[in-house]
């Protein structure tokens, strides 16, 4: 199974619905400069909701190759939930992907695995990839070692879930997301190995080799060649540097 390379930039909150245009107006042009081949490195931008609109016009009117995604997604359809986006208003939005379980959200809004795992479920219903984001925070890691806490989560994720659907999941330790401090590309490649051995638990070996595990915390133009080298990573899921279109582009050209 050959996975196709996913960098993944999430703008988390940041850049309001014209600022989005022009930066993703620059990255389509930063990425046709350098010849960038979508069909071998695929490339996503997770802008906020409200830009969510027009990074779809911007996309579809200049036929850019580009993907895009939502950072969050209700696990419920519709009904009385003031504040949610279902799933499907993503899917009529073109929004190929959805972000869940980001750790910002399991701290800000109390986000626990069942529900991240209903918010994955409700994607896929969708006809849409949830990016499932695992990691430990530096305790755990200092308490069970790197691979416990994210392979847990994961497995506890994956129970919420119909067995085949394609889903992306991204490895972010904690206490590498913005604090320049990434891991090494050695220590993403054992909790990736981890993580995929835990999918061939969940949804077996076929499923495990097809999908796509992404590392992210701090990952920067100079660091995503380390760990595009690990076997069991397959793309990046960037944060601040996303925000910054040539160094973005960089990062997908990380060959
Ligand atoms: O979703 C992205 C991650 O939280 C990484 O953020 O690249 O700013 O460390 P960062």
């Amino acid at each position: 199974v050959t996975r196709i390379p996913l960098i993944a930039g999430n703008w988390k909150l940041n850049q309001d619905h014209l600022q989005a245009i022009a930066l993703v107006q620059k990255l389509a042009w930063t990425l046709q400069d350098g010849k960038h081949d979508h069909a071998a490195v695929e490339v996503a931008v997770f802008p906020p909701f409200t830009d969510l609109r027009s990074v779809q016009t911007l996309i579809s009117a200049e036929r850019f190759e580009l993907r895009f995604g939502a950072q969050d997604v209700s696990e419920h359809e519709s009904g009385a939930h003031t504040g949610e986006v279902s799933a499907a208003m993503l899917a009529k939005l073109e929004c190929s992907y959805a972000i869940v379980g980001h750790s910002e959200r399991r701290q800000d809004h109390a986000e626990t695995d069942a529900i991240v795992g209903r918010k994955a479920a409700a994607a896929l219903r969708a006809g849409i990839v949830p990016v499932i984001c695992v990691g430990e925070t530096a305790e755990d890691l200092e308490q069970h070692g790197a691979s416990a806490v994210p392979v847990q989560q994961l497995r506890d994720v994956l129970a919420e879930l119909p067995d085949a659907g394609e889903i992306v999941v991204a490895y972010e330790p904690v206490w590498a997301i913005g604090s320049g401090q990434a891991a090494t590309a050695e220590q993403a490649q054992q909790v990736c190995q981890a993580l995929r051995a835990a999918i061939a638990e969940g949804r077996g070996a076929e499923a495990a080799e097809a999908t796509r595990i992404l590392y992210g915390g701090s990952v920067k133009s100079g660091n995503i060649a380390g760990f595009m080298r690990e076997p069991d990573v397959d793309g990046a899921l960037v944060g601040g540097a996303s925000l910054d279109a040539a160094e973005f582009a960089a990062i997908a050209r990380f060959r």
